[in-house]
């Protein structure tokens, strides 16, 4: 196991996670005791529209995974337009290695509490919702007791803080399909829908829950807002990059010494990262991993010195997304790895498009086939083809994500596939997984 460096352990910028390991960080005395509410205080004494703009300085992008900038978006709601206006965060976390909100809502609820109070009191929302993982038992359990202590010293209900400023708080629980983290399926879901996509426009800025402008965010994004408010946007832009600003939880999973959540500022590279997570577990050496889930594009040893911010990652030929960084060695099989995520994405598509529930059903056949040992020279342009008509031909991006680790596991390892063609790495998968395959 390596030992980071001080100029790499100055990598780490704990903002979000500064209160994790307190001792009963989940209650709201340590969290006063640790500047929490402090921000609510300051918030309430201010315009709604300053605090827009001061998220509009900041630079903070949306860390579900797209990096919309987050002020912009509070900002398309219209005001004085006589509707209820809604804020709804995002907590349905399914993307395949992400793991970054759970932890924070089970250490720090009440700092997503208080960024749901000081975002709902600038995009002047009387309503809030956090739609958590059905899965997600033990998060809700926290997020619920601290939404109830905020109730109960004043945050949250009627007149908060003696401000004359209303908010109810509901946290509500899905049913764990990851197609309701997607916003729109998230919003019809929240309305007892069947969670499917909306088409778009209109957008939730407008026409969001219940039909009436909603902002959507991120749980990472909305716990985001109380440092900003306290510390200020320069501050926030002190770390990170110049597009890419703030701290980030990259979350480490995989054949590595300490997988764990390691906040640093954007732009920190998988090099260091990996020294602060120890390095590789003995005997394993680099060779593939994705830089923010199973949905962006896989990424190869070469790129160790890619700057994980949005630019950077994107000029590398993959996506931040969630900054789920999976980390696959030498003894694992790129092919093997992309037909577990196809058997996701197969069993998790809605089924509204015909490109994403077709393509994705027939690609997971073809990797049986190939992993099986029965795959031709065929089936990899007819993996290619069937990638290219889901990628912007599906109707959410549930569809274009499940392409990424095909795609780019034929550009980096095709040799891989070849070899189990042409019979030089031995059938993963038994005979009897091609049951109705062909
Ligand atoms: C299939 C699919 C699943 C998604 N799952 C999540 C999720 O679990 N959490 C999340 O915050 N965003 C998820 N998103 C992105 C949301 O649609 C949306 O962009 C995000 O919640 C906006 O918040 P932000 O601007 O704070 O990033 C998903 C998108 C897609 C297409
Ligand atoms: S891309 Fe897939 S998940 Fe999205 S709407 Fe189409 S079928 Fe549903």
């Amino acid at each position: 196991m390596t030992t980071p460096r001080p100029e790499t352990l100055a990598k780490l910028t704990p903002v979000l996670t500064k209160r994790w390991l307190s001792p009963d960080a989940w209650r709201i005395g340590t969290y006063e005791q640790l500047d929490g509410y402090a921000a609510l205080r300051k918030a309430l004494k201010a315009h709604p529209d300053d605090l827009i703009q001061l998220i509009k300085d900041s630079g903070l992008r949306g860390r579900g995974g797209a990096g919309f900038p987050t002020g912009l978006k509070w900002g398309f709601i219209p005001q004085g337009d006589g509707k209820p206006h809604y804020l709804v965060v995002n907590a349905d976390e399914g993307e395949p290695g992400t793991c970054k909100d759970l932890p924070l809502m089970t250490h720090d609820p009440h700092a997503l509490v208080e960024g749901v109070i000081i975002a709902s009191y600038a995009i002047r929302a009387a309503r809030a919702y956090i739609y958590i993982r059905g899965e997600a038992v033990h998060a809700a359990r926290r997020l619920r007791n601290a939404v109830q202590e905020a109730y109960d010293k004043g945050y949250l209900g009627r007149n908060i803080l003696r401000s004359g400023y209303d908010l109810e708080l509901v946290v509500h629980s899905g049913a764990g399909a990851y197609i309701c983290g997607e916003e729109t399926a998230l919003l019809d879901s929240l309305e007892g829908f069947r969670g499917q996509p909306r088409l778009r426009p209109p957008f939730p800025a407008t026409h969001g829950l219940y039909a009436s402008p909603t902002v959507v965010n991120n749980v990472g994004t909305i716990a985001s807002v109380p440092p900003i408010v306290l510390g200020g946007a320069d501050w926030w832009k002190s770390m990170g990059t110049e597009k890419s600003s703030g701290p980030m939880i990259y979350s480490l999973s995989g054949r590595i010494a300490n997988p764990g959540q390691y906040e640093c500022s954007m732009g920190v590279t998988l090099r260091e990262l990996l020294e602060l997570a120890g390095g590789m577990q003995p005997g394993h050496n680099l060779r593939f991993w994705t830089p923010g889930g199973s949905s962006t594009p896989l990424l190869a040893a070469e790129h160790l010195d890619v700057p994980l911010d949005f630019e950077g990652v994107a000029a590398a030929g993959s996506i931040l997304g969630t900054t789920a960084t999976q980390i696959f060695s030498d003894q694992d099989c790129p092919v093997y790895a992309t037909y577990r995520w196809l058997e996701f994405y197969h069993h998790e598509s809605c089924g509204k498009c015909t490109p994403c529930r077709e393509g994705n059903y027939w690609m997971v056949r073809v990797y049986r086939r190939i992993l099986a040992g029965q795959g031709t020279h065929e089936d990899l342009d007819t993996l290619l083809d069937t990638c290219d008509n889901i990628l912007g031909r599906s109707f959410c991006g549930l569809g274009d994500g499940a392409t990424s680790s095909v795609t780019s596991s034929l550009q980096y390892f095709k040799q891989d596939y070849l070899d189990y063609i042409e019979g030089r790495t031995a059938p993963k998968l038994s005979e009897k997984t091609l049951v109705g395959a062909h």
